[in-house]
């Protein structure tokens, strides 16, 4: 069974885009770039919300630019050789390869896509990925901490889910960024999910 990854690039207040729509400050260098690389190699769909979509398809052509650093070729090559879905009611035409439009996000369609996928699924764009949290969907969270406080904009995380996690891995990078990944659990994902243990505050 394939599994559904949601990662972010988030500051520290958890929004992937300040109120202005700017995301300039979630750049990756190329040492964080280097390690998205890898957790992407595997994935075989990318699922997106359109809003996410139009950013990335940027990597459509990225080949054609000149002297682009090996991380960026390597990452161009992944992103070509994934499938993709985008997840739009307003699109009528995509301007990648191996891209389709759903025009509704089914989470029984993308549970069979899991059950029947020899390669993991990744889920972008923060609206599409806190249905796909809501609907029990995700089993691995990552994100990738940027050292900045934004104030505000587009969350990572949806305000209605509610999980007990998994701690898989914590690195720092040299920029001062962290990568946390976690495990969902799935009996906690329902609102009210995670129980008081009845310990006390700190
Ligand atoms: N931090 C970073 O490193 C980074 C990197 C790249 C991008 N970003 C930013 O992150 C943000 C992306 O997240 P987002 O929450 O704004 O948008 P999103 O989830 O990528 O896209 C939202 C759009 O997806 C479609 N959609 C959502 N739910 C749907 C459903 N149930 N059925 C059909 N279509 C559905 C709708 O498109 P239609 O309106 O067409 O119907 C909706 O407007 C953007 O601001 C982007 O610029 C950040």
């Amino acid at each position: 069974m394939a599994k559904l990854i949601y990662s972010a690039i988030a500051s520290l207040d958890g929004y992937v885009a300040d109120e202005n729509g700017n995301f300039d400050w979630a750049a990756p260098d190329e040492e964080l770039h280097r390690v998205v690389n890898d957790l992407e190699r595997p994935i075989g769909t990318y699922l997106y919300g359109r809003r996410m979509y139009e950013t990335m398809v940027y990597w459509e052509t990225a080949d054609t630019l000149a002297d682009q650093p090996s991380f960026v070729r390597d990452y161009t090559e992944i992103w070509q050789s994934a499938d993709k879905i985008v997840y739009s009611r307003t699109l009528d035409a995509v301007s990648s390869a191996r891209t389709r439009i759903e025009h509704d996000f089914d989470p029984e369609t993308v549970r069979h896509l899991k059950a029947a996928g020899d390669r993991d699924l990744s889920v972008g764009g923060a609206a599409l990925a806190g249905q796909a949290l809501e609907a029990g969907l995700v089993d691995e969270l990552h994100s990738f901490v940027v050292p900045v406080i934004v104030g505000g904009g587009t969350r990572w995380l949806p305000d209605d889910v509610r999980m007990s996690l998994e701690l898989l891995d914590e690195r720092r990078f040299g920029n001062g960024a962290v990568h946390l990944s976690y495990r969902t659990t799935p009996q906690d994902q329902s609102p009210g999910g995670v129980s008081s243990n009845g310990s006390t505050p700190l």
